[in-house]
């Protein structure tokens, strides 16, 4: 089974201590939620599991083929369609061009993009389209690995529940392991296997919580019931700035265990 291992990960940007001694393990089938607060580097940490930077220090071993990503800013080509930037992975592969277009349209208008939207160039698609094309870029070659920088934020509940879906799909069909950063611990609760709680200053993980609970048994009533427990939680309520107290686990530089749920 293939797996990711982080090891003592540490970056700095010049003086900016971004990230120190992230420890972190994805497995193969597994959700990681990653949620913090602005600043505390789950973007950089996903750009350094992504290769896009080089990190200042520490491991980070990928058994992986390779991630599909989709970054915080949909990061499209412009001088191409939805429906074409949805297919560029697929171009890369050698997959042809009608079989490719085909693929891609199908993957979009399950996203609730129509061809009509999947016709037009990224300056003409809202921001919530964007994101979908994006998602869709990212979903369509079939990734073992897929790293998901906040894909959801702009959409509205009911698509982003169709998203889900589809994420749930891959993840059983394909076995895919995704590392998802989230401001929405609702969205957190209802996806992951595991949430991983950061912090600024440096960016670092203050808390894990595992979520043992099968994901097709997930209702409102159990994610309700969940985000009410965690709530409670006091690296929780640091973390998303709920509590008065910023002192306990914020200052310490020991990561903190949670219970299973
Ligand atoms: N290219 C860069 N150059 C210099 N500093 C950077 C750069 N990118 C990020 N930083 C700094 O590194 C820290 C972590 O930033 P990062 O973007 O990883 O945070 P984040 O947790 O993704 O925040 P957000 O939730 O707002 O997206 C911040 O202090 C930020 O200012
Ligand atoms: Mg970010």
């Amino acid at each position: 089974m293939s797996v990711l291992h982080i090891r003592h990960l540490s970056h700095r940007y010049g003086i900016t201590e971004a990230l120190t001694n992230v420890n972190l393990d994805l497995h193969a089938s597994e959700t990681l939620a990653l949620v913090g607060p602005s600043g505390c580097g789950k973007s950089t940490l996903l750009h350094l599991v992504s290769g896009l930077l080089t990190p200042s220090e520490g491991i980070i071993h990928s058994e992986f083929r390779g991630p599909a990503c989709v970054f915080q800013e949909p990061r499209l080509m412009p001088w191409k369609t939805g429906l074409d930037n949805i297919a560029l992975g697929l171009k890369a592969l050698g997959v042809a061009g009608t079989a490719r277009r085909k693929r891609a349209a199908d993957l979009g208008q399950r996203m609730g993009l129509s061809l009509r939207d999947m016709d037009k160039y990224p300056h003409a698609l809202s921001g919530g389209m964007q994101s979908r094309v994006s998602l869709a870029r990212a979903l369509v070659i079939n990734p073992d690995l897929l790293l998901l920088d906040e894909p959801f934020t702009a959409l509205d509940i009911g698509l982003k529940e169709a998203l889900y879906a589809a994420l749930d799909l891959q993840i059983a069909q394909q076995g895919t392991a995704v590392l998802l950063i989230t401001h929405d611990l609702i969205e957190a609760v209802r996806l992951a296997d595991r949430i991983v709680m950061m912090v600024p200053k440096p960016g670092r993980i203050l808390y894990e919580f595992p979520l043992m609970h099968p994901h097709h048994q997930r209702d409102s009533a159990w994610v309700y019931h969940t985000m009410a427990k965690l709530m409670q939680v006091d690296a929780i309520r640091i973390g998303f700035g709920l509590s008065d107290d910023t002192l306990s686990p914020f200052n310490s530089h020991q990561p903190i265990q949670g219970c299973s749920v």
